[in-house]
């Protein structure tokens, strides 16, 4: 069960009035707030444990090093990897898509190979995977989606060959909030010999992840969407992939023995954190882990499957609104137009009635060209998100639509 008065006092930022009115902060599919532990763990470390990682027999560096390795750690066991060495930190998502990009192309891809993604991607698991096609001579192929905002299976299977290198998907749309069946989309990716990239961006803050079973090559997602810091990401690979992957990065760290003749790689997962590595904000990401299994993510999954139950009923109720997705397997994430209205105009109302939400395409112009609207508002919600902010946000919407047109209420 979640305390939800509990985990709000958590967030300080939460307690602010925006324009005299409380924060209703539904802007967390761009980025979650941060609990009080996590930024105290940042405080902590800057002003006790703050010496560079892997690199000194002093015992600072030594602390550092050793907080570093433990998030590794933390990191590993709430992914559920069999390896430490399988967990990289990166400065993100983006971060782990591009250097997979750089380095399984460089591995594994040819002319005339193919990379499939899908619609509903975001655009940083679309233009790694050109950018690569590009260098390669490779083609991207392209899932399509049903108007409800859901992956064509039957489209999907007909466009793996043998020609397909690597599946390249996201868990959760950042969009249209709908969970995409990774389990057979990877099922079905082996059984035709290529690999796959979860982009778990929008899905480790809000269901279990569990990599072994879910079979993924590869699994990415960002600190900061997940009560974390910002500028710290995870990208986790199967340890005898990861081995056969030259690296993305040159630098120090990521060496074993380097000459002007020839250079040798350290082993994993160092091989592929070059320079130094955010170790501060690994240890904060570990805090904002271990926040997170205190309270239980099947706890907050529940949680938050009743809230957005609640919030899609409330939110169809709304005259004159279109809500983008309506998958059945869903989190909290809401994409919508008010007819009439310009997307940026109901932000921008709701904005000055202390509702955060976002506006624009959502990083996913393939997913507005779909639909054939230039861009959408999103409300998107997280653990301390309630009822009473879904009743602002429809109360803020019905406003916005009386403001433009006079709606009856
Ligand atoms: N990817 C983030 C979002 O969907 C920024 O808003």
């Amino acid at each position: 069960m979640i305390d939800i008065q509990k985990i709000r006092a958590d967030f300080p930022i939460l307690r602010q009035k925006v324009y005299g009115k409380p924060l209703a902060y539904l802007d967390n599919g761009a980025t979650t707030q941060k609990p009080q532990t996590v930024i105290d763990t940042l405080m902590r470390m800057y002003s006790r444990q703050n010496a560079n990682i892997h690199r000194g027999v002093h015992y600072l560096s030594e602390q550092a090093t050793e907080a570093y390795e433990s998030a590794r750690r933390t990191l590993r066991d709430f992914l559920n990897a069999a390896l430490s060495q399988e967990i990289i930190f990166t400065a993100g998502a983006t971060a782990g898509i591009n250097t997979v990009a750089f380095s399984y192309g460089e591995r594994f891809v040819g002319a005339g190979d193919e990379i499939i993604v899908s619609v509903m991607e975001h655009h940083s698991n679309i233009v790694p995977w050109q950018m690569m096609c590009n260098r390669k001579n490779a083609r991207l192929k392209v899932i399509p989606i049903t108007a409800g905002g859901e992956l064509i299976m039957d489209e999907y299977r007909k466009l793996l060959s043998p020609k397909t290198r690597l599946v390249a998907i996201t868990h959760v749309s950042n969009t249209l909030g709908t969970i995409n069946p990774v389990k057979e989309i990877i099922r079905l990716a082996h059984d035709a010999g290529a690999h796959v990239l979860i982009d778990g961006a929008q899905s480790v803050q809000h269901i279990p992840i569990d990599v072994q079973e879910m079979d993924c090559d590869f699994f990415v997602f960002s600190g900061h969407k997940l009560y974390g810091p910002t500028g710290i990401g995870v990208l986790y690979g199967r340890r005898e992939l990861l081995e056969e992957l030259p690296p993305c990065q040159g630098g120090g760290d990521m060496v074993d023995c380097v000459r002007f003749e020839q250079t040798t790689y350290n082993e994993l997962p160092f091989k592929f954190e070059a320079g130094t590595a955010n170790y501060i904000d690994a240890v904060g990401l570990e805090s904002a882990v271990n926040y997170i299994r205190a309270i239980g993510i099947e706890n907050i999954a529940a949680y938050e499957h009743e809230l957005m139950n609640y919030t899609r009923e409330e939110l169809r109720k709304i005259d004159g609104i279109r809500l983008f997705g309506t998958a059945e397997n869903r989190v909290g994430t809401f994409s919508f137009l008010l007819e009439g209205v310009h997307p940026y105009d109901t932000g921008m109302i709701l904005d000055k009635m202390g509702i955060a939400v976002r506006t624009g395409t959502h990083c996913t112009q393939p997913l507005m060209q779909h639909y054939g609207v230039e861009g959408m508002v999103r409300a998107s919600m997280a653990l301390y998100n309630t009822r009473e902010e879904t009743d602002l946000l429809c109360d803020g919407i019905r406003k916005t639509g009386r403001m433009f047109f006079s709606r009856p209420a």
